[in-house]
């Protein structure tokens, strides 16, 4: 095993902290312990709305180790949980969401009703069915289908509207709706918190959270605590997808729970909890009209969306948003509106909204190319756009012609049957799809420290975190490749709000925003390098800042090589022991704001659908990014990889049931909820145009965490069409959903 990376150079591609979380050294928020610490379970609710009459907590609060039992009667109270702005101090915000322990009204299925704390987390658990509520019940509703039917139940509708009623001849039109149930993230780590309060006005936090520096903000102004007396620490993540982009009960609740009895609280969710309590993808209804004329040209596409959110909070994405840019139309309407439900709030989920839009525009693009009798690919083309419609400025840069010529060469599109239904081998029917994906690529603040020590190491500090992509490799190789240094003298520390305030790590940004700030940090330790060299170093007197360049761990003047020092040797002639900087980095800049920025993808699948049975096989995927610049080849391709596993699920198998007569989830575990295994999964490539998008940012790098997964169910649902001449539009598509009936029936 390679745990010295020294004479690791940034060309090399290898996750820095790849051996530390193989080899378990890495830690995760609930793998943390602090002494004297307790343990919380949440007692959740078994009806669906109405209210407790009664709670008696008599007979928990008497087993063996249960520390207290907390609940709306006893629960002290959380500034933040008042929301009459009149009342609250100016440094206190209303939580927003679901007020946890804080009164007797339940809002859906699952929800917490106490929290038992003890000395252990057996004796906790134990002490949960001794808990007896009696409830009131109310009538709910969680049936999306049933429900959206009724206009009056919906709310908050936005309109959009660009161009006129079509007057032009048309040709082809596709007119269809689509449905996508509640799919749910299910990353592999717990979602967790521990909480310490190390005075009556500080708290330390071991939290999940994909934004530490969001956290420690909605905590602060929960309990009325200034912002650095919150410290939140969230070094490694094990897995989010956006179920951490929010703070959830569970943080309250550790808060609350910690300064009542006066000792540290570790609070783990349930994987059952991890259904209900951190959020979800919306169930949406979609309705795609698209018409074209005969030489395919698009004449206008009207979109409109339903999606579900809870009672107590609204929850909007972009759901329609992708048919107002992706292609060149003069005639666009939307319509998105939302739908309450006795549900938990709803959460961005990878890709969120594009995923869902998505599917229904790539699906009506797909159903309308056989109506033209033209290629999908071609059809695309036709109305492929530089300039976005939408906001009518171009796009900094499109590269889907590049993804399409690569993606239908590796795939063998030559071999798609026109004629959906008539290709099969070994007895199976074979079938070619392809779709589209888009994300907006943006561009935030973000500030890093930057120390380069008189030894020659560099350190950056930022109060981001990572769930998984790889921020850290990431950031260190664009730090070598700036500073022209041996990635293994690089360190860059994250995950923990005393850090330099960094995003949230979220909407594919985090690359290009810290990104950008690692690079701005670099390019000024080195100014700071070439004017010590002119003070100090005897050679460099009489240079300009612009004569001279940091490389090879030297400051030398260009084109002359026998100029030169080693910064190790300028530190001593300074006697200086370092540099240590902190650097802010900026949104975007006018010059890039002239510019609308997308990351795109065009992913494309090879399937066998067997036709006793309609048991679907994905054969072959290659899945192509337009990402800008590839900063980290390895974890950028496994952010495609992970994104063909979650398209796969979405298409095929993933949904969240629930029990309408009870609101109860019905699957809430892995065994029933069903998220693609190894063998679902087939041989994928992922390739990138890796080509530097310089008019969006310094590094040339957009996202790729969204764009891997948005509209790969699409490219399924292509392909199982052109196997079998069956169009499904309601995922996940089953065999059911094909005409095959189980064996018994
Ligand atoms: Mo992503 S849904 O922005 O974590």
């Amino acid at each position: 095993m390679k745990t010295n990376h020294v004479n690791t150079f940034f060309w090399e591609d290898e996750r820095v902290d790849g051996v530390d979380k193989v080899t378990g050294k890495a830690k995760y928020t609930a793998e943390h312990n602090l002494p004297n610490l307790a343990y919380a379970v949440f007692v959740t609710s078994n009806i669906a709305k109405g209210s407790i009459k009664n709670l008696d907590v008599s007979k928990a609060l008497a087993m063996p180790g249960v520390l207290d039992v907390i609940y709306y009667a006893n629960c002290p109270a959380v500034p933040g949980y008042n929301s009459n702005a009149a009342d609250r101090p100016k440094n206190v915000s209303e939580w927003r969401g679901h007020k946890v322990l804080y009164d007797n009204k339940i809002r859906f299925f699952g929800q917490p009703i106490a929290l038992i704390v003890a000395d252990s987390l057996e004796n906790a658990n134990a002490a949960i069915r001794f808990v007896k509520p009696e409830y009131e019940q109310e009538s709910f509703e969680t049936n999306f289908d049933k429900a959206r039917l009724n206009e009056a139940n919906l709310k908050g509708a936005i309109n959009y509207k660009r161009g006129a009623d079509v007057t032009k001849p048309i040709a082809a039109s596709v007119n269809a709706e689509f449905n996508i149930p509640i799919e749910v993230h299910n990353p592999m780590e717990l979602q967790a918190t521990i909480a310490y309060w190390e005075a009556e006005d500080k708290v330390l936090l071991y939290d999940k959270t994909q934004g530490p520096k969001s956290t420690q903000n909605i905590v602060a102004r929960t309990f009325g605590l200034p912002e650095k007396n919150v410290r939140v620490i969230a070094e490694n993540v094990g897995g989010a997808f956006g179920s951490s982009l929010r703070s959830w009960s569970n943080v309250p609740a550790a808060c609350i729970a910690a300064k009542k009895i006066n000792r540290p609280v570790k609070l783990v969710l349930t994987r059952p909890q991890m259904f209900s309590l951190i959020g979800y993808r919306p169930q949406s209804w979609q309705k795609v009209n698209i018409a074209a004329d005969a030489e395919g040209n698009f004449l206008s596409i009207n979109h409109e969306a339903i999606s579900n959110t809870s009672r107590y909070e609204d929850f909007r994405e972009g759901i329609v948003d992708v048919s107002k840019f992706l292609y060149a139309s003069e005639n666009v309407t939307t319509k998105y509106s939302l739908l309450p439900l006795d549900l938990s709030t709803p959460i961005w989920m990878r890709g969120p909204g594009e995923a869902t839009g998505c599917f229904a525009l790539e699906s009506a693009i797909d159903e309308l190319s056989y109506q033209l009798k033209m290629d999908p690919i071609a059809l695309r083309i036709k109305n492929f756009t530089a300039i976005n419609p939408e906001n009518k400025l171009p796009f900094s840069d499109n590269n889907l012609k590049a993804c399409y010529d690569y993606g239908k060469e590796k795939i063998g599109w030559k071999n798609r049957p026109t004629a959906p239904g008539t290709l099969k081998e070994n007895g199976w029917l074979i079938g070619y799809g392809m779709s589209v994906g888009v994300f907006g690529a943006g561009k935030g603040s973000a500030s890093v420290r930057i120390v380069l020590s008189n030894d020659g190491k560099l350190l950056l500090e930022c109060a981001v975190s990572d769930m998984g992509p790889g921020t850290t490799t990431a950031m260190t190789r664009i730090a070598a490749e700036t500073m022209q240094m041996p990635i293994g003298k690089i360190k860059f520390k994250l995950g923990d709000s005393d850090l330099p305030p960094g995003p949230s790590q979220g909407g594919s940004g985090t690359t290009s925003t810290v990104g950008s700030a690692v690079d701005l940090a670099c390019k000024t330790v080195q100014t700071k390098l070439k004017e010590m060299a002119i003070q100090f170093a005897p050679n460099f007197a009489g240079y300009t800042v612009d004569a001279l360049e940091v490389k090879n761990e030297m400051v030398s003047v260009k084109n002359d090589a026998t100029k030169s020092i080693e910064l190790v040797a300028l530190f001593k002639l300074a006697n200086q022991e370092k540099i240590d900087l902190t650097i802010a980095s900026n949104g975007k800049t006018a010059e890039q704001l002239k510019f609308t920025s997308n990351s795109f993808s065009s992913h494309f699948v090879k399937l066998a659908v067997n036709p006793k049975d309609g048991t679907i096989k994905v054969l072959q995927v290659v899945t192509t990014g337009d990402s800008g610049k590839i900063i980290s080849p390895k974890t950028a391709r496994s952010q495609m990889l992970g994104g063909v596993v979650g398209g796969i699920g979405m298409a095929l198998t993933e949904k969240l049931e629930i029990d309408h007569t009870t609101g109860r989830i019905q699957n809430a575990s892995f065994a029933e909820y069903h998220v693609p295994h190894h063998k679902d999964v087939p041989a994928t490539e992922a390739w990138f145009v890796n080509k530097p998008d310089m008019n969006m940012n310094d590094i040339g790098a957009k996202g790729i965490g969204e764009i891997a997964l948005i509209g790969f169910a699409a490219a399924i649902a292509n392909a199982v069409y052109n196997a079998t001449g069956k169009r499904v539009r309601d995922l996940p598509i089953t065999p059911e959903k094909l005409g095959f009936k189980s064996a018994k029936a």
